[in-house]
C-alpha cells in the first residue's frame, strides 16, 4: 500500500510513521508551502480551495492518508484528492475536539469522486497522545477489515 501524510503540527506524521512502521512501509509526506498559522487558518475557511502540493508518486491501488481537520477544508489535501486515484483509500483524520463528522463526509466525497472503495477514522489529538499503542493496534484491525471488504465477493 502508499501511505501519505499531511502534517502541520506533526500530529498525523506521529501517526503515520507509527504506522509505517508497524505496516513495513516508506510513509510519503505530502508537501506543500510553509505559510504561518494565519494564513492556513485563513485558507481552511475556504470550502473546496485546493493549493499546489508536491509528493512521491501513486505506485499502488491501495492507499492509506493521514491528515488534519482543519476548518472546513485543508487545501494541500485537498489538491492531493484532486490529482490522484486508488482503488481503495482509507483515511486517518485527526483532530483537535471539534466538527470532524461533517469534514470527514467532505473529504469521503471528495476521494470517491476518484477512488473506488473509500473508509475513514477520526483520531482525537488527545487520545493518540494518551493511548498510542492502543490506537494503532485499532487503526490497523479498521485497514485490515476495509481491506478484505468485498474481496471475497462471488458474484
Ligand atoms: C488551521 C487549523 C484549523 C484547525 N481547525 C480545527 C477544527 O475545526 N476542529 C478541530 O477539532 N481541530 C482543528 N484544528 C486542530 C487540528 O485538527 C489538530 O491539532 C490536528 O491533530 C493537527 O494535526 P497535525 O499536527 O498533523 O497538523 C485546526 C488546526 C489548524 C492548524
Amino acid at each position: 500500500m502508499d501511505l501519505y501524510y499531511f502534517s502541520y503540527t506533526g500530529t498525523s506524521k506521529s501517526i503515520a510513521l507509527a504506522l509505517a512502521r508497524e505496516l513495513k512501509i516508506v510513509p510519503k509526506e505530502i508537501k506543500s508551502y510553509s505559510f504561518p498559522y494565519p494564513i492556513w487558518l485563513l485558507f481552511s475557511f475556504i470550502p473546496h480551495f485546493s493549493l499546489k502540493a508536491y509528493f512521491e508518486p501513486q505506485e499502488n491501488s491501495y492507499g492509506i492518508l493521514i491528515f488534519p481537520k482543519w476548518t472546513f477544508n485543508c487545501p494541500p489535501v485537498t489538491y492531493f484528492l484532486k490529482h490522484t486515484a486508488f482503488e481503495k483509500l482509507f483515511m486517518i483524520i485527526t483532530y483537535g475536539g471539534w466538527r470532524e463528522k461533517p469534514y470527514g463526509e467532505y473529504y469521503k466525497n471528495l476521494a470517491t469522486k476518484r477512488c473506488k472503495d473509500v473508509d475513514l477514522i477520526f483520531i482525537k489529538k488527545s487520545e493518540w497522545e494518551k493511548n498510542k499503542y492502543s490506537l494503532l493496534i485499532k487503526i490497523e484491525e479498521k485497514i485490515k477489515n476495509f481491506i478484505n471488504r468485498y474481496n471475497n465477493f462471488q458474484p
